[in-house]
């Protein structure tokens, strides 16, 4: 069984098959961070955007790790560059790594690296399915509610789901029960709350409220882990 563990923010561990990635690990400056980033043992790192709270260690652990990155074609090549490993994707496509299976998909957010006084575009924000030992888990970055999330849920069976919940940038708490409502999956987990005092959120909230209309949820504690 894959084993997800919250690092804090929207960064999260995936073990499973044989090996680990890491999704947008934002540590250095989390106030909320489980672990460093010189702790962190992926072969495989995956980024939804390129905002500081996202791309955040992912070239210091990659080069650390020799581990490759997998993102938004622009941010792939922004990576690449800097002299990392980079597997460039984009939006509808799906690679089979030796770890399972990888699809990008949309999401309504911005996407850019902020440097100093310059902002380097980085194209469109992902969401991602990642498909591993049968189990498929969905992040989708930053973003606003959409009603695609229906159709992504229908022909991408979701095991979990991770969602965020703390406004402001993303789906606040309404937005994210109606996106588990579209996206139905058996499981699923708030992020993206209490980082700043911007995206204040009770995670509870959320997750009685998507209870009450049957679904599976659960709020992971920063290091927590579960299997699905
Ligand atoms: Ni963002
Ligand atoms: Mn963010």
């Amino acid at each position: 069984m894959p084993k997800l563990t919250y690092l804090g923010h929207a960064a999260f561990l995936l073990e499973g098959a044989g090996t680990a990635l890491v999704i947008d690990p934002f540590l250095t400056g989390n106030p909320n961070a489980a672990k460093k980033p010189e702790d962190v043992k992926v072969d495989w790192i995956v980024l939804t955007h390129g905002h500081g709270d996202h791309l955040g260690d992912a070239l210091e652990i990659a080069k650390a790790n020799n581990a490759t990155i997998i993102a938004p074609f622009e941010l792939a090549t922004y990576c690449g560059n800097k002299g990392v490993n980079a597997h460039p994707m984009h939006i509808g496509g799906s690679h089979e790594f030796p770890f399972g299976r990888v699809k990008l998909t949309i999401a309504h957010h911005g996407s850019a690296v902020v440097d100093g006084e310059q902002i380097i575009y980085t194209g469109n924000p992902c969401g991602v399915l990642i498909t591993m030992e049968d189990k498929t888990f969905y992040h989708p970055g930053d973003t606003g509610l959409f009603y695609d999330m229906k159709l992504i849920g229908k022909m991408n069976p979701i095991d979990l789901a991770v969602l965020p919940i703390g406004d402001n940038f993303t789906m606040g708490i309404d937005d994210a029960v109606k996106a588990t409502e579209l996206l139905n999956p058996k499981k699923v987990v708030p992020m993206h709350y209490d980082t700043f005092d911007i995206i204040k959120a009770d995670p509870e909230e959320f997750v009685r409220r998507v209870q009450e209309k049957g679904f599976e949820a659960q709020v992971l504690e920063y290091g927590g882990s579960l299997e699905f």
